[in-house]
């Protein structure tokens, strides 16, 4: 049976650390979230974000606008946010309807509070190898196989999806990490054959129970980001039964990869908000 990687254990580890720091900056550091539409995932999203920045002794406020706001009410929002000295991070809760788009919000958001990552400043970073503030779920990643010592230079690794806000990033993570990186997305031929070379797989594709065993090989670190809603539970892009009885290491859905983000999201905000204490840096 795969060893079981628990992102909730290590993400408890990480927020003691985070006391600490939080205890020792001259300021308490605030998120604001700016939440579009009434999506019940992205509304629980915001309440989990909300409820941990409390239990932290940070601050947060949600500035929730309806399906229809303008792209250039957005702006004047995320502008405002920018000058607000009482503000360290701002997030744009995704998905944005059809309407709006994300990138053209990301040109406005100061980089310095851009706890997501998603700016073209700090995504140009991460490219360069010189990250600042990274995308929580690709770091928590990094993170949570690091905690559990699974080797990363050197090794194949398979990433399953190509966002923005995951795929992308967690290429390039592993890049900086000298992994030989493969990225999947829904053009890919032959991908089953592909992600058969993986010692790391990286499912991201938003497909409930997607990547069976016939997937993996058994040395394998299988990590799933998919959440889906099963009945009273939830499941990943994963068929976590049937994949766990073959590979060597897998994040349970739930109790991975979610709580990492949420932890580094918290660990970001806590950075920006030192970023921005210190005189004199460059935005
Ligand atoms: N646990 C967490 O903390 C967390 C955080 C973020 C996201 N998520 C979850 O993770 C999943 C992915 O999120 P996302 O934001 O990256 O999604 P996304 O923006 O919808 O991207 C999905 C990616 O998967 C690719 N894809 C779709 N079907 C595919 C297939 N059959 N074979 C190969 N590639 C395929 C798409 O390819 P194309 O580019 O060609 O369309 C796209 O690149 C979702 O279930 C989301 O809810 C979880």
């Amino acid at each position: 049976m795969a060893i079981h990687l628990n992102g909730k254990k290590v993400a408890e580890e990480l927020y003691s650390k985070l006391l600490l720091e939080v205890s020792l900056l001259p300021i308490v550091p605030k998120l604001a979230v700016i939440l579009v539409g009434s999506d019940p995932a992205s509304q629980t999203y915001v309440k989990t974000k909300e409820k941990k920045c409390l239990s932290l002794g940070l601050q947060s406020e949600t500035f929730t606008y309806s399906q229809d706001v303008t792209e250039s009410e957005l702006i004047e929002k995320i502008k405002k946010l920018n000058e607000d000295k009482s503000v360290h991070g701002v997030l744009i809760q995704l998905p944005l309807p059809a309407h709006i788009n994300k990138n053209r919000l990301m040109e406005y958001l100061s980089p310095l509070k851009d706890v997501d990552g998603l700016t073209p400043d700090n995504a140009g970073r991460l490219a360069q190898g010189i990250p600042r503030l990274i995308p929580c779920t690709p770091h928590g990643i990094m993170a949570l196989l690091s905690f559990y010592g699974i080797p990363i230079e050197g090794k194949r690794v398979v990433v399953l999806g190509r966002s923005d806000i995951v795929g992308k990033p967690m290429a390039q993570l592993m890049i900086n990490a000298n992994a030989t990186v493969t990225v999947c997305h829904s053009k890919t031929k032959e991908i089953k054959e592909i992600c058969q070379t993986a010692d790391i797989l990286v499912a991201a594709i938003g497909k409930p129970k997607w990547l069976g065993p016939d997937f993996v090989k058994s040395s394998c670190s299988v990590i799933d980001v998919g959440i889906h809603r099963e009945g009273e539970t939830f499941c990943g892009d994963v068929d976590f039964e049937e994949v766990e009885k073959k590979c060597h290491a897998i994040t349970p859905v739930p109790g991975g990869v979610g709580p990492m983000t949420i932890a580094l999201l918290m660990k970001n905000l806590v950075l920006a908000a030192s970023l921005q204490s210190k005189p004199g840096r460059r935005p």
